[in-house]
């Protein structure tokens, strides 16, 4: 199986993108990942998200970075999701993102709000290459703090951004509500106006 990395600027190709890329998160969202959402996004709050985060390319307010699979040992889809695959026989295995704060006064920075891999694709480094691409653009787009949360029991999630540089920098107990379970939110930030001070 081969990945690429893919940076979507266009908003045509968020058509194409949409049913694996909603399939994905739903699924997620589905089995209880940690995605800010209690309930599977419907594919109208995709869209328009996607959208968003594209449009805001151009102009350095948002990256959205995919990650597509190709090659013969590619997960089946039903093991991956009930899309078909891409034109050119590809797959969508993960996406992420980061947007700028819309606050005046936070704007020299943005919070990479979600990184995300299709079951089928975890533990093969996607979603280590998919973060690493984000840091990647955002330095590139001049963000000076990249912030994240996560949940607290998201011990996977928090150990990769750990060696990728992100420290702690705060932790709100019992914070993110899912019924009527609570887990603490843990903030991360990279600063990027420091050497990039990777493990
Ligand atoms: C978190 C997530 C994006 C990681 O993607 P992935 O493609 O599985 O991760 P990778 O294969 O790149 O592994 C990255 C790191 O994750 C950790 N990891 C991977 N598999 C793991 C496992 N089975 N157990 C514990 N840690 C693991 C390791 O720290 C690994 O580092 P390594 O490269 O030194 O081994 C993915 O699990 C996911 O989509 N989870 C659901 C959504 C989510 O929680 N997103 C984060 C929200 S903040």
């Amino acid at each position: 199986m081969s990945v690429r990395l893919a940076e979507i600027t266009d908003t045509a190709d968020v058509a194409a993108l949409l049913p694996q890329a909603h399939r994905i998160l739903a699924d997620l969202v589905a089995s209880g990942a940690a995605l800010g959402w209690t309930l599977p996004p419907d594919r109208a709050e995709v869209r328009d998200l996607l959208t968003e985060l594209v449009e805001g390319a151009g102009s350095g307010e948002a990256a959205l970075l995919v990650a597509y699979a190709s090659g013969d040992d590619v997960p089946s889809p039903s093991s991956l999701n009930r899309s078909a695959p891409l034109p050119d026989g590809s797959r969508v295995a993960g996406l992420g993102y980061w947007r700028r704060y819309a606050r005046q006064t936070h704007r020299p920075h943005a919070d990479l709000e979600r990184v995300a891999v299709a079951e089928a694709y975890q533990g093969r480094g996607i979603g280590r290459a998919l973060t690493e691409g984000l840091v990647a653009s955002a330095r590139k787009a001049g963000i000076e703090v990249l912030t994240l949360d996560a949940r607290g029991d998201n011990e996977r999630a928090l150990a990769l951004y750990r060696t990728l540089g992100f420290n702690e920098y705060g932790r709100l107990v019992d914070f993110v509500a899912v019924g009527h379970l609570r887990y603490d939110k843990v903030l991360y930030a990279l600063d990027l106006r420091r050497p990039w001070p990777r493990l």
